[in-house]
């Protein structure tokens, strides 16, 4: 019974915001917008399908040089059959991002090819429900989730692959409302631990203390974290199964998820560090009154990540 009660408590708070239906609703309001990002080059993570996938072909369609990164060459290869003339603007990168190895040798490709981005697209991201460790010993969700976006950013900056003005999207997702900022369980490696659903908003609520700690930090660039709403795609349908096919009817399409992505990217607008933005405007950050108590601050969360990637 407590459990129903708890259900209904979140589809009535959530729903319609969340759904294709605070989309419709909300754009009503919009005055019209037609980006163009010519001249620009990104790079996008998760790149290959779902909300990555969108955010490519939008920014490629509007002009930019898009560097598309993911592990499946055939997937991003197709990516580029499937954009038509967009797809000239689009650069596959093939590189594993839960690998900090890997992550690492992309930093270093793009360098050495001499590129110098615009909007760096953190999207890469994903929920597992049963722990999976990677090749170099961490727990996957949190490598592909944040690990991977804080090394791209930091190492990003200090080699120069990111412009001094550059803008950095940060994907996070509503799941961040059911966690605090706990920098303990952000790499939980012991099976009897694991909860892949906790894990994910750990890692979620960490993005978007990452962006306040960058905003503050490095301020001629603009730093957002964002929220897609709850969109039809792979990843959902894999992770959440039932709850892709009841609510499939009112599940956002890669464009409504990813509008506002690329709104921030052309737009810019100032906000306060950390804003949560869903649909063109900062959300709450904290829906739950207990994920706002916390012993940690954004720079234990740094020093954390920090001493994780000197691990190698
Ligand atoms: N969809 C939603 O409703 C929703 C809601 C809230 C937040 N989000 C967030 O939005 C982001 C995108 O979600 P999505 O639903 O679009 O995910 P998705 O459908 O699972 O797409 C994931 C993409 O990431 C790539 N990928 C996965 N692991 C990778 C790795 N280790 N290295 C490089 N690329 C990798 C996959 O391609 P390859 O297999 O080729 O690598 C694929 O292109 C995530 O951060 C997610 O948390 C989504």
């Amino acid at each position: 019974m407590a459990m129903l009660l708890k259900i209904l408590q979140f589809y009535g708070r959530f729903l319609l915001s969340f759904s294709a239906i605070g989309f419709w609703w909300r754009q009503l309001f919009w005055p019209p917008f037609k980006p163009d990002f010519s001249g620009q080059t990104w790079l996008v993570t998760g790149a290959s399908g779902g909300l990555g996938k969108a955010i490519v072909q939008a920014a490629a369609k509007s002009g930019a040089t898009v560097l598309a990164a993911a592990r499946s060459e055939a997937k991003l290869k197709e990516l580029v059959a499937d954009s038509g003339s967009a797809g000239a603007n689009i650069i596959p990168v093939v590189a594993d991002l839960s690998l900090v190895k890997d992550t690492a040798a992309m930093i270093d490709k793009l360098n050495a090819e001499g590129r110098k981005i615009d909007v760096l697209m953190n999207n890469v991201g994903l929920l597992l429900d049963d722990l999976v460790l990677t090749a170099e010993g961490r727990e996957t969700t949190f490598a592909t989730n944040i690990l991977t976006h804080f090394q791209l950013t930091e190492r990003g900056i200090e080699t120069g692959l990111l412009k001094p003005d550059a803008v950095v999207v940060n994907m996070s997702s509503g799941g961040m409302y059911n966690a605090p900022l706990l920098v303990s369980k952000m790499n939980v490696t012991d099976p009897k631990q694991y909860r892949g659903v906790f894990a994910y908003a750990v890692h979620k609520r960490g993005q978007a203390e990452l962006t306040k700690y960058w905003a503050q930090k490095y301020r001629a660039m603009k730093f957002y974290v964002m929220h897609p709403g709850w969109a039809k795609t792979d990843g959902v349908k894999t992770a959440l199964p039932r709850f892709y096919k009841i609510l499939n009817l009112v599940l956002r399409d890669g464009h409504q998820g990813t509008d506002t992505a690329i709104w921030l990217a052309a737009t810019k607008p100032n906000c306060e560090p950390g804003a949560f933005w869903l649909d063109r405007a900062p959300r709450e950050s904290h829906a739950f009154a207990m994920t706002r108590i916390t012993k940690n601050l954004p720079a234990d969360l740094v020093d954390s990540l920090s001493k994780e990637l000197a691990k190698g």
